[in-house]
């Protein structure tokens, strides 16, 4: 199967970046938000990626203005309809994503292979209210999505091995790295990553240190890009604790339970960079 068409359902952080990389890989690519406000503030994001891009010296204007005129926003799903891969980047709540994976199971080609961007829903469940459940992964992107070099594909027990020989080829052209994992909550990098991040926020709770002592131990001592607690302000707060509620509900394990004060931040408001104050303050 030859892939021409991209769709993309959300075009926040991880939407974006989704729609960006494909775009420079020389995909055409629909992304779809539920408003123009939300599609404006993302394909403008795309624009300032790709204009970083410049800056930075991996891409020439040319190539740049050519991926720009491949992405196409959209507020209507039915604009997937000759799409041949659809990665669903929308907000990380079960009943939304089901509806949108009916939905496209209705409007998409029999032979177009649907994706889920989400970090720790399952993606068995999704596929249940499709008929297409041998067409169905999860295809989990890292942020920031145009230089994180890893695609973690989410393999169900219903996924075909033609559809992950497809999901390979896209990954490699895209030019990522890819690994697979079962469908559990997690898959291989948040199972890892979120109880180191929540006995971060544990430490620092005891008062053992101080953010900024614990991030340097961290970015120091054992060579991370970022300390825990910036990693988290970088993420956000409201996802990690999503993400390891998704993670406990399931597997009833103390290691994933939330401490009470990264439930108490989330209440609060204190969200990370995206609210301008986390753990640390972003002004
Ligand atoms: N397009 C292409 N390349 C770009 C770019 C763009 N828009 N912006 C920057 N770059 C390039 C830069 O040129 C640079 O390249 P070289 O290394 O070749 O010079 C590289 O990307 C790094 O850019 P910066 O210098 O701007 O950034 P940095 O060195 O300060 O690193 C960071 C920023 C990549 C975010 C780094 O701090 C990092 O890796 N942090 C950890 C991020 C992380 O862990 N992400 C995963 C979160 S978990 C997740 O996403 C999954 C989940 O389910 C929760």
């Amino acid at each position: 199967m030859e892939i021409n068409g991209i769709g993309v359902v959300g075009c926040g952080l991880m939407g974006s970046g989704i729609a960006e990389v494909c775009a420079r890989a020389g995909y055409e690519v629909v992304v779809r938000e539920v408003n123009d406000a939300l599609l404006q503030k993302g394909l403008g994001r795309v624009q300032g990626s790709l204009a970083k891009a410049v800056a930075r010296g991996k891409a020439t204007q040319g190539q740049v203005d050519e991926a720009l005129a491949r992405v196409h926003g959209t507020l209507d799903l039915a604009t997937f309809a000759k799409c041949d891969l659809v990665v669903e980047a929308a907000i990380e709540n079960m009943s939304a994503k089901k509806e949108i994976f009916a939905a496209l199971d209705d409007i998409l080609p029999p032979h177009a292979i649907l994706a889920s961007n989400t970090s720790s829903l399952c993606v068995t469940e999704m596929a249940s209210v499709t008929k297409r459940g041998d067409r169905i992964l999860g295809i989990h992107f890292f942020n920031p999505v145009p230089i994180m070099p890893l695609i973690e594909f989410v393999r169900t027990i219903l996924t075909s091995d033609e559809t992950m020989e497809i999901a390979h080829q896209f990954g490699a052209s895209l030019g990522k790295r890819m690994v697979t994992a079962k469908d559990t909550p997690g898959f291989i990098v948040n199972r890892l990553l979120i109880p180191y991040l929540l006995d971060a926020v544990g430490i620092y709770e005891d008062g053992l240190a101080t953010r900024e002592d614990i991030d340097t131990a961290v970015k120091l001592g054992l060579n991370h890009p970022m300390g825990p607690l910036t990693l988290l302000d970088f993420v956000g707060l409201d996802t990690t604790l999503f993400i390891a509620d998704a993670m406990y509900e399931e597997f009833k394990d103390p290691r994933y339970a939330a401490p009470p004060l990264l439930r108490r931040m989330v209440l609060a408001g204190h969200l990370g960079r995206k609210s301008g104050k986390g753990f640390y303050d972003y002004g």
